[in-house]
This record gives C-alpha cells, structure tokens and sequence, in this order.
C-alpha cells in the first residue's frame, strides 16, 4: 500500500461514518475505534507502506484517530440521539392548560341552575335600545338609564328598536327569551354573557360578565324567588349560607331587591373574634339585584300579567366568583391581565 491509497481508505472511512446510521455510540466506537475496528484495520496495513512515507502515513492515521473520536463524541450529544427511543425512560409530563377561571365559574353556575330545570340561553351582547333598555320599562330619557354607563356603537338606527349598544347588562335577554318562547310560558332561563360599561377601578372593568335568571310562569311568587336565591347560595359558597333581600328600585321589576348572600369567613355575624370582619365588615356581601318581573317587561315580550307572573335576577359573575372562600382576589383587574403567574393557580 502507498500512500495514495492510504489516503482514499482514509476517506473512504471518514464518508462511512459521515452517513452512519447506527446512532448509538458504544456501538460506533467499537466499529471504527475498536480492537477489530476499521481504524486498527488499517493501522496494521501500514507495514506494508515504504520506509520513507512511513512517517506521513503516521501522521495522516494519527489524524484520523482524533477525527474519528471528535465525529463519535459529537454524534453523542447530536439531535440525531433524540430520536433513539428509550422505551423504558420515564415520561416527560406535558404542560396541560385549563379554563379561566372566569369559564370555570360560569360554566359551575350553569350546572347549578340545570339541576333545577333552567336552561343557558345565549342573546346578542351588541343589541338594540329596545332589548336594552326600553322593553325593560326604562323609555327614552329615563333618568334610570343614568345607573348604566353605556358605549353606543355607530350603527344605523332601527325606527323600531333604537340605537346600538354594548349591552350593559345581561336583562337584554328576558323579553329576547319571552319571543323566542313565542310569549307562552314556562320561562326557566339563565342569560350568561359580556357585558359593558364605562368604567374601570379595582372592582370594576370595562367588560365584565353577569348572569341572568328569569322564570315565568302563572302562581311566580317572592316566596319562589327566595328559595332559588338560597339554594344557589348553598350551592356555589357551601352549605349554610344564606341570603338576604333588601328592597330597592329597578324599573324592570315591583318589587325589586338588592342581594346579599352570608359572608363565610364570619359566617354571617360580620366578627370574627370579637374583631369587624375584615372581608365583609357586616357579615354581607351584596351582589346584585332581583324582584317580580314588572308587568310592562312582561307585556313588552307578549305575555299576559294578568295570567303570569314572574321573578327575576341578575348579578355579575366576576364578582360573584371573587367572593368564594379562599380566593380572596382584590384587584378584579388581575382575572384579565393574561399573567400566567396569576392564572396558573386556578
Ligand atoms: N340588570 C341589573 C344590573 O345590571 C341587575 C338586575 C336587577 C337584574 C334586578 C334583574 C333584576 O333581573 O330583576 O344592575
């Protein structure tokens, strides 16, 4: 052998192993690097090479040696070791995502409402006037409409059903659900969706959700409403909690209430170790507003107040979800800030 084609079994070497397909590398080390390797292969044959290139053709095996180490060592740490499946390692447990917990929430007072007969219904939350407002006993110019800071949407206006609006609240979808139901009870419907007002401070935002509660139907009572209002109570902050109405105004019920449903920290008696409650401060916490749907609401959606009566509710679910025990969130703003910090721990 010269040095030639000492040279070409050289490369011929260095190409196999550029396309090997074996990635193991104990095995590549054995082929090329072993006692029977293809490295000592040649090394013997170089006994054969002239006494004057004998020195050359050292160097160039030398050479090979390092290369043939060099390419080993890396294929070691190369991507091409990923995909030798080790069958028997342990798995690597996937990052799994979950609901907002805005989702979760509506999603628990879903279920709690089907379980006695009321179904989700979903209505525009970009409507007219009319659904808004004025079918709710609220006419034009009403000083009522004040309590709702409204965005208007730049649309056409409808000679019937008035402006545009971002819905400020979810009460757009009683006389919505008494058309759909073509006017003839019995209504059992829960509205859940966004709604939108002018605002924004550490307890309010611009979009927010609320969920509505309507029933019609003939022989509705307070009594009904009472006890709709305390076995949610029950069912969403835990048993034993109550709830309590208070008298109030709203021009789409009479008579109508504020709600408030027992704090869990004091259990209702606004102290703790003779100490004021420091997260209801009354023993209360109020969250949202319900009464006997007022007979105009009922005549605006065709339905006969003589004949039927009905009860309505209506609160948002942000706050609602913020007052479960152990959240203790104090910045409403923080639900929708997109932090993973925040949301992970949901
Ligand atoms: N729509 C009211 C609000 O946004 C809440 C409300 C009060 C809803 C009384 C009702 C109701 O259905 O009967 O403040």
């Amino acid at each position: 052998m010269n040095l030639e084609e000492l040279q070409i079994k050289i490369k011929t070497i260095k190409e196999q192993l550029k396309n090997e397909s074996i990635v193991d590398s104990e095995l590549l080390q054995t082929k090329y690097l072993g006692k029977k390797g293809s490295f000592n292969d040649l090394a013997k044959a170089i006994g054969q090479i002239d006494p004057e290139q004998k020195k050359e053709a050292g160097k160039l095996l030398n050479e090979l040696k390092i290369h043939l180490t060099e390419t080993i060592e890396k294929l070691e740490k190369s991507p091409k070791k990923a995909s030798f499946e080790d069958l028997t390692a342990p798995g690597v447990k996937p990052k799994v995502g979950h609901m907002h917990p805005v989702s979760q929430a509506m999603e628990e007072i879903t279920q709690i409402f089907e379980r006695i007969g009321f179904s989700r219904a979903r209505y525009p939350e970009v409507d007219w006037d009319w659904y808004v407002f004025e079918s709710l006993n609220m006419p034009k110019s009403h000083p009522a409409r004040d309590e709702w800071e409204t965005f208007f949407v730049e649309a056409p206006v409808d000679p019937e059903k008035g402006k545009v609006v971002l819905t400020t609240h979810t009460s757009n979808g009683q006389v919505r659900e008494m058309e759909r139901l073509k006017s003839k009870p019995p209504i059992r419907m829960i509205n859940i969706a966004r709604c939108y007002r002018r605002q924004q401070d550490a307890t309010h935002t611009q979009m927010f959700h609320q969920f509505e509660g309507l029933v019609v139907d003939t022989g509705i009572n307070i009594q009904h409403l009472k006890g709709t209002l305390d076995y949610f109570a029950e069912q969403f902050y835990g048993p034993g909690t109550k709830s309590r109405i208070r008298p109030f105004h709203f021009q789409f019920t009479e008579p109508s209430f504020e709600v408030d449903f027992s704090c869990h920290i004091c259990n209702g008696t606004g102290k703790i170790n003779e100490e004021k409650c420091k997260f209801c401060k009354s023993g209360w916490h109020e969250v949202g507003g319900a009464g006997m749907v007022h007979p105009n609401v009922l005549k605006a959606g065709g339905i006969d107040p003589e004949k039927y009566t009905g009860f309505a509710f209506g609160w948002g679910v942000e706050r609602t979800y913020t007052l479960k025990q152990g959240l203790n969130i104090d910045d409403i703003r923080l639900l929708y800030s997109g932090d993973l910090r925040f949301l992970e721990q949901f």
